[in-house]
């Protein structure tokens, strides 16, 4: 009887798979039929219903250079029947990013995603327009960055003490001065990630300050899991039939997790509401505060949208950068003792780093975007999507065309950088490299909104690091710079380091 069952069982699927089949391969050729005519940029053979997808390796965005470099700086491609061009050098991309810059606005709709209204996932329409003001304008701006300063300062105290108290404890006086392993993908993700929600809701996600731990432990499982999720390439986004049997269980876990996020979200807007503002300032609170004159335009669902973009968006794009930072600097010490030097004579030793003291340490500015450029956070940004049909150098483009920029082999053009694979800060040194095309942060419409907020923060995190704790490599090989895939660009392998106090902080340590 069960054989029969699984028989009959296997034969559904057969025939639900044939019946798919035929519909994705009914919809690549129509699409061919119809853009036959049109003068598409230069494309590797496709295979019927896949198109392009099989040549798709991980990381993504060396297998497209592989491609550019064989078929030029705008190659065309076809993941299933998804039209996509790929763009590579700085000229073009420029161009999509200005006077085609309305026609790109739209974001490529992920059937993963299953939250289609978020600032980074919304198409262009004026609800996009009216949730991307309000977190420019009333969340982001220098203003309100500079109001809530005090609170990204009491969490980078607190992670410089914890690891400060850690080290003290394993201290002793048979190993004096010693160093202390440390997991630092973990520890700069889980300060971000505190960040991020403090900012947003007044919140801890981690570390032994949280409140609710049955509900935070669920809702950072749901975080964590979206990251994972949709980080993956999902060829359920791409094959309509894969969708529908999600035998990964991908789409049932992102239902999971997006519901998960949504009644959480919804519970602290609520819990917002009822106990009133009072001398909080987080962005909730700015928000139903400006939601007293106009409720319309902050509803529960704005609110909830706009939550939960920018702390999806704002914790592991920080983060990121942090730890290729350190990686970078433990396998370059002149640049680590340089950044040391330049903070000792900025800051000193009898009081901790400021945001407000970045203007005065051009140094570690350059290593920041030193990092950005050879290691964007986003190689390929965010996918964009075009709105209508687009002429590029002659080639027709056809509307709802998936545009893929790969800043990471244009920031790396030897034709514009020096010695470009290699980390130098020196060249961003004296304005040297002004006028140099870089965009880590995306440009036009879409550019991200949240880029002085991580700067400052950056900034502030790796300045107190330098300055408060001597770093080693775990032993005397250099730290492995091989690349992993993922949501945002990661180490292949979760960085892991030696640190201990410096003696001249120890006064400041015990008192933070
Ligand atoms: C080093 C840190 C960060 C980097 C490198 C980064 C980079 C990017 C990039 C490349 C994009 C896509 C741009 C495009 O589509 O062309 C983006 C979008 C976005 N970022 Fe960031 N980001 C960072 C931090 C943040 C922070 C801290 C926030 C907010 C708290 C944030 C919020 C957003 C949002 C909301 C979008 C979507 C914009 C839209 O679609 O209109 N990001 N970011």
């Amino acid at each position: 009887m069960a054989e029969l069952l699984h028989m009959i069982d296997n034969l559904s699927v057969n025939i639900i798979v044939s019946f798919l089949l035929l519909i994705s391969i009914t919809t690549l050729l129509n699409y061919l039929r119809k853009n036959n005519k049109k003068k598409l940029p230069p494309s590797p053979p496709a295979l019927p219903v896949l198109g392009h997808l099989h040549l798709l390796k991980k990381p993504l965005h060396h297998t497209l250079i592989d491609i550019s470099n064989r078929h030029g700086p705008i190659t065309f491609l076809l993941f299933a029947a998804r039209p996509a061009i790929i763009i590579s050098s700085h000229i073009l991309a420029e161009q999509c990013f200005t006077i085609h810059d309305l026609s790109f606005s739209n974001r490529v709709q992920l059937s993963s995603v299953m939250m289609p209204n978020l600032i980074g996932t919304a198409n262009y329409s004026p609800y996009w327009r009216h949730v991307r003001q309000i977190a420019s304008v009333e969340l982001l701006s220098n203003q309100q960055l500079q109001a809530s300063l005090e609170t990204r300062a009491e969490e980078i105290k607190d992670m410089v003490h914890q690891l400060f108290q850690s080290h003290k404890m394993h201290e002793n006086s048979e190993r004096p001065n010693y160093f202390r392993r440390l997991d630092f993908r973990k520890t700069i993700f889980e300060l971000t990630m505190n960040i991020m929600m403090m900012l947003i809701a007044g919140k801890r996600l981690y570390g032994d300050k949280i409140e609710d731990v049955e509900e935070t432990q669920k809702f950072r499982e749901a975080v964590t899991g979206w990251f994972e999720l949709s980080g993956a390439a999902n060829v359920e986004d791409f094959i309509p039939l894969l969708r529908i049997l999600d035998l990964q269980g991908v789409m049932k876990k992102m239902k999971w997790v997006t519901e998960v996020m949504e009644e959480t979200v919804q519970k602290i807007i609520k819990e917002h509401r009822q106990e009133g503002i009072g001398n909080r300032k987080t962005m909730i609170d700015r928000m139903l505060e400006l939601g007293k004159k106009d409720y319309e335009k902050y509803s529960d669902l704005v609110i909830r949208n706009i939550a939960i973009t920018l702390l999806l968006g704002g914790s592991e794009t920080s983060a990121n950068p942090i730890e290729w930072a350190m990686a970078l600097l433990l396998n370059n010490p002149d640049a680590l003792q340089k950044a040391r030097t330049e903070i000792d004579a900025q800051v000193g030793n009898q009081r901790l780093i400021k945001e407000s003291d970045s203007n005065h340490l051009p140094y570690l500015e350059c290593i920041i975007s030193e990092t950005l450029r050879l290691y964007p956070v986003a190689p390929l940004l965010v996918p964009h999507e075009s709105r209508e049909e687009i002429s590029i150098e002659g080639y027709e483009i056809p509307k709802g065309t998936m545009l893929l920029a790969n800043i990471y082999q244009i920031q790396r053009d030897p034709e514009i950088w020096e010695e470009p694979m290699k980390f130098k800060p020196e060249r961003f040194q004296d304005g040297r490299s002004n006028g140099k095309w870089m965009a880590p942060f995306g440009m036009g419409r879409r550019k991200c909104p949240g880029e002085a907020l991580a700067m400052r923060q950056m900034g502030l995190v790796l300045g107190a690091l330098i300055q408060c704790f001597d770093w080693e490599r775990l032993g005397s090989e250099l730290v492995d710079l091989s690349e992993g895939s993922g949501l945002t660009l990661p180490l292949a392998t979760p960085l892991e380091v030696m640190y201990r106090p410096r003696h001249i902080m120890t006064d400041i340590l015990l008192q933070v």
